[in-house]
Parts: structure tokens; C-alpha cells; sequence
């Protein structure tokens, strides 16, 4: 895939990760779209960067409208998205049997949905294009590795992941590639995601602990660059690669994890004649 001429749509793109997507995409000459909820780290990182080819665009990506009038915006001015990064996320740090409704609907709002809207609004556009691209939705470590915590985010990272690759087996004739980017620790400012928390899905919030705050702004400070996440996200495009591994520390674990899931099956007879009866023979 030639990144040059082409037009981006980067959501989460006025910080951490979706920052770094924007700087490595513009420096290859594409013209790049930032969508945020936040409108001055929008205003910021346009001054930043300080490029013609960018323009910013408010956006909750759990809009629907919103995202349908975000593109319109969007293609009006730079033309035909055709590379896609669903990338607005937050984190809510607690475990499932801490969490209310609003927490689920905030977090699934945000990082299923907003991913969801993001491809029921471009995939039809990309595909009506005929320019192909790429899709890239950006989960996370945690859509393989779970903990007690945080689980309504483990939750919504397991089903990016899981739609993530069903979506490239139907794009993929369209000339359309999907990736999946599962990152470990970033420098990013998701650890500030309360700040952004609609009223709307407030009543119930847990009080925010400003001390457990403070400790995980500290413990992203030794997150990787996202400048270096941003760069291996590219030449996975490049390469049509589905998963984006950035931190290859993470394969033992995803070793161990995959001996477990093996280590689970048991040895019943298995029903042989299933393939002829019904015409399946494997899923993919
Ligand atoms: P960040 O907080 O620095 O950047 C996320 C951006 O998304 C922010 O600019 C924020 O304003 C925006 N955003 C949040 N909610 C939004 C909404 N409803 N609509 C539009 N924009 C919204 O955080 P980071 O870390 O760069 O996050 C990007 C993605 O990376 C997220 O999906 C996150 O889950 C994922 N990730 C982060 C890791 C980390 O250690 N920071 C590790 C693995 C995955």
C-alpha cells in the first residue's frame, strides 16, 4: 500500500497513540483528519504540528450521527478517506463486580461502539471508493490477557479483537486490509479518562480516587513512545499483517496463554462424522 496521497481518519488523534498514528502518517505524505472529543487538545496538536494537510474535527465516536457528520466533514475537505484508525479509547481502572450500568455503557459507549460506528459509517465509503486502504482498530494486550482489572475494558478489547478479524476475511476482497494493534504500556493520557466522562453517565461513577490517578499518570511515563507504536502500526499496513504486536515482551505470556487454552481440551471421541452431515468442515 502507497501511503502518499491518501486521506486518514484518525480518531483519539489529539493525544497519545492516535498523536503518534497522525505525525508518522503526515511525514508520508498522506492528508489526516483528527477526530476528538477533546476540541483544545485538538486546537493544540494542530498547532504542534503545524501542517496544511491537517484538519481537526469534534467528535464523540459514540455518535452515531456525530460519526456520519464527522466524515461528510472530513471528505468534504481532504477528499475519500481510505485509512481508517479507530483508535478513541479510555480506561476505567476496576474490576466487573465494582462496576454499575453507566460504567458498562460509558466504556462499551466509547470503545466498542465508537469502533463499531467507525466501520458501519467508512467501510460503505471505502468500499464505494474503489481506492482499497486500511483499517486499523486499536485494542490492546488486553484483548488476549486478562487480570481481576479492568474488566469491562478487557471485555470491550476482546470483542475489538474478535470483530477486528471477522471484518478482514469481508473487506479483504474489497482490497480493504484490517489490522488489529495490541499494544502494552504507552505513554499516553489515558489514565486522565475520567476528565471526559459524560454527565449523562455520571450518577453512578465511582468517587475518582485522585491518589490511584497520580499513580498510573506516573507508571505511563514509562510507557513505550507512541511515535515507536506508531511506526510498527505503518509497517504493518504496509505488509497487510493483521496483528500488531508493538511490544514483543508479550510473547511468552501469549505463549503460556495459548498452552493453557490447549491444555483445556480433553481427549472425548470426537464426532467424525459432523464435516459430511452438515458441509462444515472448519470455520475458516
Ligand atoms: P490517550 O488518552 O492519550 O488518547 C486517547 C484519545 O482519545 C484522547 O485524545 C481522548 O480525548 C480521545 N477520546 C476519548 N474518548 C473519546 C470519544 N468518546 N470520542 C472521541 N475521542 C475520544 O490514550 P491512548 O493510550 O493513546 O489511547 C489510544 C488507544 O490505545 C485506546 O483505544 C486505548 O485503549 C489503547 N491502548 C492504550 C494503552 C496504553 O498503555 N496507553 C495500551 C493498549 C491500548
Amino acid at each position: 500500500l502507497e501511503f502518499a496521497g491518501r486521506t486518514a481518519f484518525v480518531t483519539g488523534g489529539a493525544n497519545g497513540i492516535g498523536l503518534g498514528v497522525v505525525r508518522a502518517l503526515l511525514a508520508q505524505g498522506c492528508k489526516v483528519a483528527i477526530a476528538d472529543i477533546r476540541e483544545e487538545a485538538i486546537a493544540d496538536a494542530l498547532k504542534t504540528l503545524d501542517n496544511q494537510h491537517v484538519m481537526g474535527v469534534p467528535l464523540d465516536v459514540a455518535s452515531r450521527s456525530g460519526f456520519a457528520d464527522a466524515a461528510d466533514r472530513a471528505e468534504a475537505a481532504l477528499g475519500p478517506v481510505s485509512l481508517l484508525f479507530n483508535n478513541a479509547g479510555i480506561n476505567l481502572f476496576q474490576t466487573i463486580d465494582e462496576s454499575s450500568y453507566d460504567d458498562w455503557d460509558w466504556v462499551m459507549g466509547v470503545n466498542l461502539h465508537g469502533v463499531i460506528n467507525g466501520v458501519m459509517t467508512f467501510a460503505p465509503r471505502m468500499k464505494a471508493a474503489g481506492q482499497g486502504g486500511h483499517i486499523v482498530n486499536t485494542a490492546s494486550m488486553a484483548s488476549f490477557l486478562c487480570g481481576p482489572a479492568p474488566g469491562i475494558y478487557n471485555t470491550t478489547k476482546f470483542a475489538v479483537r474478535g470483530m477486528s478479524e471477522s471484518l478482514r476475511y469481508s473487506l479483504a476482497p474489497h482490497g480493504i486490509g484490517v489490522s488489529v494493534l495490541c499494544p502494552g504500556l504507552v505513554k499516553s493520557h489515558i489514565y486522565a479518562s475520567d476528565a471526559i466522562r459524560p454527565e449523562a453517565l455520571s450518577a453512578t461513577a465511582r468517587p475518582v480516587d485522585s491518589a490511584a490517578v497520580d499513580r498510573l499518570a506516573q507508571i505511563h511515563q514509562f510507557g513505550m513512545e507512541p511515535d515507536v507504536i506508531a511506526a510498527r502500526t505503518l509497517d504493518a499496513i504496509r505488509e497487510n499483517r493483521f496483528h500488531i504486536f508493538s511490544h514483543p515482551e508479550f510473547r511468552d505470556e501469549l505463549e503460556t496463554l495459548f498452552g493453557e487454552i490447549l491444555a483445556d481440551f480433553r481427549d472425548y471421541p470426537s464426532d467424525s462424522g459432523f464435516a459430511e452431515r452438515t458441509g462444515f468442515e472448519k470455520i475458516r
